[in-house]
C-alpha cells in the first residue's frame, strides 16, 4: 500500500496522540515535526526519528509531505490550513476548526478551490458509545428525539493556563470552556439530534477572572429543527474532570451516555449496551481513545479519494455556529437563530 508522507505542526500536549497514530499506521510515514519552539521540535523529532523544523513553511515546500496535521493554537488553524491547501497539502486540523465561523467558511472555500481535504479531529464521534447511539437513533427503533441534555463538568486551573500562552484569551483561544473543552459535547449533541435552529445561552467567568478573559462556565437552551429541545451546561470550575454526560430522550426509549458507558432505558428497564475502559494510560483520560480511528479515516479518504470518509469542515463548523450563537445570546440577552451550513 502507498504510504502518505505526513508532517505534524505543533509539538505540544496533544501531539503525542497524533504521533503515535502516524507511526502506528500502515497508511502513513512520518517525515517531519515542526514547532516554533525549536527545543520542542528537536526533542520530539529525536523521540520519533524524523526531521524537525522551526518554520512550518518548510514542510509546505516539501513535496514528499502530502498531509499536515495542525496541533497548533486555535488562532493559527485557519491561516495554516488555508496555506496548506494552497500549497497542495491535505490538512487534518485539531478542534476547533477555527476561532470563528467566518474563518471556517474560508477554509471550506479554499479546500474546494484547491481540490484538497481539510478534516477535523472530533475523535469522540468514533467512540463505541457514540457510534452505537448514532446507529440506534438512525434505525428509527427509539422513535424521534424529543430532548437532549449535555453536561460537561471539568476542572482547569492556573497551571493549565500557565502551560500555554495562547490559552485564556479571545484573540488566540477564541473562547473558553465552550470552544476548547465542551465543543466535543456540542458536536455530539447536534450529530445525535440534528440541526439547531435557535438557542438562548449565557457565558460567564467565575473562578479564574484574575488570569483569563474567556468564559469558564456556559449554558444554553437549544431548539432543534425536528422540534427537540436541548439543555446544555459546561464548566471548568468543578473539582475534577467528571465523565461527560449526554442523555437523549426519544419517544419510545432513551439513551444515557456517561463517559464510556451507553445505557438504553426502555419500559423502565435499563440495559448496558456499551461499557468500555476508555482511557489510554499514556494520555489524559478525557481525550478518549479514538484519535487513531479519526486519523486513519482521514488517511483512507486521502488514499481512496473519498470526500465522505472523514469529518469535514462542513461538519466541524456546526459546533462553532452553536458556540457563536451562545456568545451572541449572552451579550444581547436575546434568542439567536442559527444559520445551518
Ligand atoms: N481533540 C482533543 O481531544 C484535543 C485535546 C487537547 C487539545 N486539542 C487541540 O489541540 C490543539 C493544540 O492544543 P495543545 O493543548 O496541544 O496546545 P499546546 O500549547 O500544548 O501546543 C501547541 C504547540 O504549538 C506550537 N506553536 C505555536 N505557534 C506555532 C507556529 N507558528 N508554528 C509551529 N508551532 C507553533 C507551540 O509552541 C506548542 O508547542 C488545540 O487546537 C487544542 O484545542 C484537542
Amino acid at each position: 500500500m502507498k504510504e502518505i508522507g505526513v508532517a505534524i505542526i505543533g509539538c505540544g500536549a496533544i501531539t503525542r496522540v497524533h504521533l503515535d497514530a502516524v507511526v502506528g499506521s500502515k497508511m502513513a510515514r512520518l517525515i517531519a515535526v515542526v514547532d516554533s519552539r525549536k527545543e520542542r521540535a528537536r526533542e520530539t523529532a529525536a523521540r520519533y526519528s524524523c526531521q524537525w523544523y522551526e518554520d512550518y513553511r518548510t514542510v509546505l515546500a516539501d513535496e514528499a509531505v502530502e498531509v499536515i496535521h495542525l496541533c497548533t493554537p486555535h488562532y493559527l488553524h485557519a491561516p495554516m490550513a488555508i496555506e496548506g491547501v494552497r500549497t497542495g497539502k491535505h490538512v487534518l486540523v485539531e478542534k476547533p476548526v477555527a476561532i470563528n465561523v467566518g474563518e471556517a467558511e474560508k477554509m471550506i472555500r479554499e479546500a474546494k478551490i484547491n481540490g484538497r481535504y481539510i478534516g477535523v479531529s472530533f475523535q469522540n464521534r468514533y467512540n463505541p458509545t457514540s457510534l452505537k447511539a448514532k446507529e440506534l437513533l438512525e434505525s428509527g427503533q427509539l422513535g424521534p428525539v424529543r430532548g437532549i441534555k449535555g453536561l460537561v463538568t471539568w476542572y482547569r486551573g492556573h497551571s493549565y493556563y500557565a502551560q500555554s500562552d495562547w490559552r485564556g484569551e479571545y484573540a488566540t483561544e477564541g473562547g473558553g470552556v465552550l470552544i476548547n473543552q465542551a465543543i466535543h459535547t456540542l458536536d455530539l449533541m447536534q450529530w445525535f439530534a440534528g440541526d439547531v435552529v435557535s438557542l438562548k445561552g449565557n457565558v460567564s467567568t467565575r473562578l479564574l477572572n484574575d488570569i483569563i478573559e474567556v468564559e469558564d462556565t456556559a449554558d444554553a437552551t437549544i431548539n432543534f429543527q425536528n422540534g427537540a429541545r436541548g439543555i446544555f451546561y459546561a464548566t471548568n470550575c468543578y473539582t475534577v474532570n467528571s465523565p461527560v454526560e449526554i442523555e437523549i430522550q426519544c419517544t419510545k426509549a432513551s439513551l444515557s451516555l456517561r463517559g464510556e458507558q451507553l445505557i438504553l432505558i426502555k419500559d423502565n428497564k435499563q440495559s448496558i449496551l456499551v461499557d468500555e475502559d476508555g482511557c489510554n494510560p499514556k494520555y489524559k483520560s478525557y481525550w478518549g481513545k479514538s484519535h487513531g480511528i479519526a486519523i486513519a479515516c482521514f488517511y483512507r479518504s486521502v488514499l481512496t479519494n473519498d470526500s465522505g470518509g472523514f469529518i469535514s469542515v462542513e461538519e466541524g463548523i456546526k459546533s462553532l455556529q452553536i458556540i457563536e450563537g451562545i456568545y451572541k445570546s449572552s451579550s444581547s440577552g436575546k434568542e439567536i437563530k442559527i444559520k445551518n451550513s
